[in-house]
């Protein structure tokens, strides 16, 4: 069974009832195997490649700086290109070859082409930028195909799916890995590294958030698929809770070891009013308007509280809608010390009154710069990318391909780390009740080691 566009917009509004539109069957020589579930993924190493020979799905804002960047890395060779606008596809092929690369195929036209990408035999990872509802059918069938799935945030919008992904996964043998690049900021990388050395002593509390003023977008002028306006807005229209969890949490997860020696078990989740968005809503086009009277759901800021079996806990944030800095918090405290973001700033003892001065904050950073950024920082800060962070990304994934290396997030992350979308949004409609989080790993947790400090 295909996917259809309309089926699935219907089912947005009903939480966990998207399983039965998802492909059933994967390709030849693979369907029946899903059923099952394989070995455990963790620690997971794929055949080496040569080269890196990727598919990608979705050439919008995101994808295209996915294809300009990876069109940049030797060993990678871009195979295909999807999308359902041509224009788009037409493009960045035109670019390609510009760069002096080969002709990618081209697949467009349809909502559901992109299987044939996924079937192309000349392909080892299908890279998945769509809206996240195309986000799990996409990687499942990619999977199903026999190739890893790169998979945009948050990779899965329900628990049944990031099930599916996690069983896929094993069942199939391949990587499905949530593309976190906020893992690979200079000051995100510098914590971990802190953690790994002990510098902050045993973690106790972290803090995360995607905090991120998107100005007024929710009014119908800014509404257009040109920004990416409609799908997201839909989504808020008609759910609470946490949207977009990954970029905070999956910092604060790697710092803890969770999946790795930890892991979240409950959360409680409470949502302000979406008092912004209507209120702006409302006055713009009156308060009987159909605007908005369509009202929306998701609060303003939404937060949440996880608790881990090792008995730390973590705050989670969300809010896009009122007016504030940039921030996803990153913070980490341990029994020795802590590290704060937006600004930066540490204390470690015996001075733990007083944030470090410049000086001494400098003499840290020099000192425990992550070896990724110390070796790849200035290349990547000029290939850009959020500051060279998603070109961090893109080196380190290909290199773990090339070198059959374990990836540094598995499907285990990819789903633990999504799973918070519907569980903050169950806790947030039963009153901030505390809910379960699943053991993606089934017990797996206890004996894989924290990631340590990679190299390339
Ligand atoms: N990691 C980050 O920093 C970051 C930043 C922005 C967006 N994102 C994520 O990236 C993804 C894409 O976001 P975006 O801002 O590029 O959105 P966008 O709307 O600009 O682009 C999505 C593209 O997917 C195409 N598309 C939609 N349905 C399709 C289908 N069935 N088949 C083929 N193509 C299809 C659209 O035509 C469009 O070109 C989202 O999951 C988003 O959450 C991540």
């Amino acid at each position: 069974m295909k996917t259809n566009r309309r089926s699935f917009l219907k089912t947005v509004a009903c939480i966990g009832g998207m399983s039965a539109l998802l492909p059933q069957t994967g390709c030849k020589g693979i369907s029946g195997v899903m059923t099952r579930r394989g070995a455990s993924m963790a620690g997971f190493r794929a055949e080496p490649l040569d080269r890196i020979r990727v598919g990608i799905i979705g050439i919008g804002a995101r994808g295209t700086s996915f294809v300009r960047r990876l069109a940049a890395i030797p060993d990678v060779d871009i195979k295909a290109l999807c999308d359902i606008r041509e224009e788009r596809v037409v493009r960045e092929s035109k670019i390609l070859v510009e760069k002096g690369r080969p002709m990618p195929a081209a697949y467009t036209g349809s909502e559901e082409i992109w299987h044939k990408l996924c079937e192309l035999k000349d392909i080892d990872v299908v890279y998945v930028i769509t809206p996240f509802l195309w986000h799990v059918p996409m990687a499942l069938y990619a999977m199903q195909c026999g190739k890893h799935a790169a998979v945009e945030v948050p990779a899965a919008l329900t628990i049944e799916d990031c099930w599916r992904l996690v069983d896929t996964a094993e069942a199939t043998r391949r990587h499905c890995m949530i593309l976190e690049n906020c893992c690979y900021g200079f000051n995100e990388m510098l914590a971990l590294n802190l953690c790994r050395k002990g510098v902050l002593g045993d973690l106790v509390h972290g803090e995360a958030g995607y905090i991120h003023y998107t100005g007024k977008s929710y009014l119908e002028e800014d509404l257009t698929d040109e920004k990416g306006g409609q799908w997201r807005q839909r989504w808020y229209k008609q759910h609470t809770g946490n949207a977009y969890p990954t970029h905070g949490l999956g910092p604060v997860c790697q710092y803890m070891g969770i999946n790795r020696g930890d892991r979240m078990e409950a959360l409680t989740s409470m949502s302000s009013a979406s008092l912004t968005r209507n209120r702006v809503v409302a006055e713009k086009y009156g308060k009987d308007s159909p605007q908005a009277r369509d009202a929306y759901k998701m609060g303003d800021v939404n937060t949440s509280i996880i608790r881990t079996r090792n008995g730390r806990t973590i705050m989670v944030q969300f809010a896009t809608s009122n007016p504030r800095p940039y921030s996803r918090i990153n913070m980490i405290s341990g029994m020795k010390g802590i590290f704060a973001d937006y600004p930066l700033r540490v204390a470690l003892e015996p001075d733990v009154h007083d944030w470090m001065d410049e000086n001494k904050l400098k003499e840290l950073k020099d000192k425990y710069v992550h070896p990724l950024w110390d070796k790849n920082g200035e290349a990547a800060k000029k290939m850009g990318g959020h500051g060279g962070v998603d070109f961090l990304m893109d080196l380190r994934f290909c290199y773990c391909l090339k070198n059959g290396l374990p990836l540094d997030i598995d499907v285990y992350d990819t789903a633990s780390w999504s799973s918070i979308v519907e569980l903050s949004e169950r806790s947030v409609l039963h009153g901030g009740t505390m809910v379960e989080i699943p053991d993606f790993t089934r017990g797996g947790w206890e004996t894989v080691p924290p990631l340590g400090i990679v190299t390339m």
